[in-house]
């Protein structure tokens, strides 16, 4: 049996998860459930980063101790991976004694190579970052390429690491093990800026505390990214009482591969190797940098541009559907667009439409035909298309082309189909020729059974469901993909709806009216916090002549009735005190019955842009705090007239 390591980044707890860091670990799991099916013997880490500057100044803002910050973020991943259903092995947290005890060893090793030495240190920092940038490196007026946010000069004595010693080392890797950074473009990117030279790199701070002392050195702290890309061996015990998983994954183990967004590919191609190799420590044997989600075609930048969340996507329809709208769209390795539209175009054709129905239209037919039961005819006419799309489906998830799998599944798919609609079994039920009704519906129904098997690292709790519904046992290994495994004559559970149809339209309006801003999605510096759940004061300041921008006036309700079709919107017409009352769509239907808010007052945002919402024109926004999901109006305390102007 072989290991298989695989690891996420460890993410910054100065921010709550969003689409990056989602991404990253779905990916991950993919791979890890990808791989225990396929025999491996898999340690799948994911973890957060705790230290640094970063971390320090969110704190402060807030008013918190930053590893307050940072148990209250880390609370929200651990929900969520459990909601998500990610399968983690371990979950490490750079604050951790064990991560700290690894990483005095792994410095302690450097130390002992000479590769460390103290100097005098000028340089333009980008906390956002962490990283020294050269004035070469930067964009017009000092600032960051990647958060475009102004950088610090600063002046220190710290520690360097002899990164320009390693050049050589890393050269020779890049030549010796072609696969070790994936894509191959991203290789010559790296490899083109370790030729052009590596200089010594500053692992010390002088200036932050929030981090692990540097041995030896008093009043320096460990630069973050030392520390924080050693948890992928300090996490298997690496430096501690008990290395055994380090012994077994890493140091002898047979792949170690770390996934990671294209932004901090630097950190783990180029620095990453160069510690272990001065510690003296095996290195990683596959870097996979992936690329951007971009929303709406906007450029993203790191913290700043276009970072967004697709919560609304999980509460709705849970993890999977998300989980394989991003693998299914994305070219592994490159940018990729993300829109609510395109979420709900690919949810209803392939999931809705190509795989909800023609699973609930074969178990339904089947049910009919076999009184409630699998029919008990076995027939080969799918198995060479099965066993084609099979191997295309295990080639592409080898190598991680997630688009090219899940093509290669829908290719099965619609073979399916259009056999079906050649036999059309449904209307030879009761006829002559039972025999061959039987025939078309098991191998239909084998074919689906191995969709479902392939399906089951990208959307294990449908796919689990998709096998029930077949009555087949939930596969824990890929020699499930072999044809012929459905079981004969079995009873058939009545299909229930796996992936109900989206109304686009209700759909779209819905979330805009709860979030009208995630619709064009704000891209703030420091990234924009989430308008319902955002601790107060994370927020960038705006001045005061901003805020009065903002028209918040009172208004009565005249009026108030469902919009149809949704459970969400109400339509409310108002009195904001002008000539002519003003319609707004309002997301408080959950809370509210129509009837009973005829007559009260509310506080609306007066100057906001029209909207269309579902064929109906919204003038302006009401104004609602939100608790556990449900709006809470707000109100004067006491009636005032229409149009009072609040502030
Ligand atoms: N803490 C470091 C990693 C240390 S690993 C030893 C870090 N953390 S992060 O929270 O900023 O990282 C988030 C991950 O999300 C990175 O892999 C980054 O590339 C990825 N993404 C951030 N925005 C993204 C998109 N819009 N799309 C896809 N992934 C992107 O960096």
């Amino acid at each position: 049996m072989s290991t298989y390591f695989v690891s996420s980044p460890i993410y910054y707890v100065n921010d709550r998860p969003h689409i990056g860091h989602i991404f990253t670990t779905f990916v991950v799991d993919t791979i890890a459930r990808y791989r225990r099916l396929r025999g491996d013997e898999v340690f799948c880490l994911t973890g957060t980063d705790e230290h640094g500057q970063k971390i320090e100044r969110a704190a402060a803002a807030r008013g918190l101790e930053p590893i307050a910050l940072a148990d209250e973020v880390v609370a929200v991943y651990h929900r969520l991976w459990a909601e998500l259903g990610i399968s983690h092995d371990d979950f490490i947290r750079t604050t951790e004694a064990r991560h700290i005890a690894g990483v005095r060893e792994i410095v302690a090793r450097i130390a002992a190579s000479g590769d460390f030495y103290l100097n005098h240190h000028e340089g333009l920092y980008c906390t956002a970052c962490e990283v020294f940038y050269t004035e070469k490196e930067l964009l017009a007026g000092n600032r960051c390429p990647i958060h475009e946010s102004a950088c610090e000069p600063r002046s220190e004595q710290n520690l360097f690491f002899r990164l320009s010693k390693y050049q050589q080392a890393l050269l020779d890797l890049y030549e010796r093990q072609p696969g070790f950074i994936k894509p191959e473009i991203r290789a010559n990117e790296m490899k083109q800026f370790v030729a052009s030279g590596l200089r010594d790199l500053s692992v010390s701070r002088s200036n932050v505390q929030w981090g692990i002392p540097f041995p030896g050195h008093e009043g320096h702290t460990i630069y973050v990214w030392l520390d924080a890309l050693s948890n992928y061996i300090t996490a298997l015990g690496f430096g501690q009482p008990d290395p055994g998983l380090y012994q077994k994954f890493w140091a002898e183990g047979d792949e170690r591969v770390h996934i990671v967004g294209k932004d901090i590919l630097r950190f783990h191609s180029v620095y990453w190797p160069a510690f272990l190799l001065s510690a003296g420590l095996p290195l990683p044997t596959t870097v996979w940098a992936h690329g951007f989600w971009l929303r709406d075609e906007r450029k993203i930048a790191k913290s700043g541009g276009n970072i967004f969340r697709p919560n609304h996507l999980i509460e709705r329809f849970g993890g999977d559907p998300l989980r394989y709208f991003l693998l299914r769209e994305m070219v592994f390795g490159q940018d990729a667009s993300f829109s609510d539209e395109a979420f709900v175009d690919r949810f209803n054709s392939d999931l809705a439409n190509d795989l909800g129905n023609t699973l609930s239209r074969l178990v339904t037919v089947s049910r009919k035909a076999f009184a409630g039961r699998s029919s008990d005819r076995r027939s080969d006419a799918l198995k060479a298309a099965s066993e084609a799309a099979i191997a295309d489906y295990r080639r592409a998830m080898d190598g991680f082309a997630f688009q090219e799998a899940l093509r290669a599944l829908w290719r099965l798919l619609q073979e399916t189909n259009q056999y079906l609609v050649q036999n059309e079994p449904w209307k030879k039920i009761g006829g002559p020729n039972s025999g061959q009704v039987g025939e078309v519906l098991w191998t239909s129904c084998e074919a689906l059974r191995l969709i479902a098997v392939a399906l089951l690292p990208i959307m294990p709790d449908k796919a689990a469901r998709i096998l029930e519904s077949l009555a087949c046992p939930v596969a824990d290994s890929l020699d499930a993909l072999a044809w012929g495994g459905l079981p004969c004559g079995v009873p058939l559970p009545a299909p229930a709806p796996l992936f109900p149809r989206i109304d686009k339209a209700v759909f779209l309006a819905e979330i805009s009216a709860d979030s009208p801003q995630e619709k064009k999605i704000v891209t703030t510096v420091p990234p924009k916090p989430d308008p319902d759940a955002a601790p107060a004061g994370t927020s960038p300041k705006i001045n005061y002549d901003q805020f009065m921008n903002v028209e918040l006036r009172v208004a009565a309700v005249v009026a108030a009735e469902r919009v149809p079709k949704s459970s969400k919107l109400l339509l409310l017409t108002l009195d904001a005190g002008e000539a002519e009352k003003r319609t707004v769509v309002a997301g408080i239907a959950k809370a509210y019955e129509p009837e009973a808010l005829v007559g009260r007052q509310v506080i609306i945002v007066a100057n906001l842009e029209p909207a269309k919402l579902m064929g109906v024109e919204s003038n302006g926004m009401v104004l609602a705090a939100s608790e556990d999901g449900l709006p809470i109006l707000l109100a004067p305390e006491r009636a005032v007239p229409p149009g009072t102007r609040v502030r």
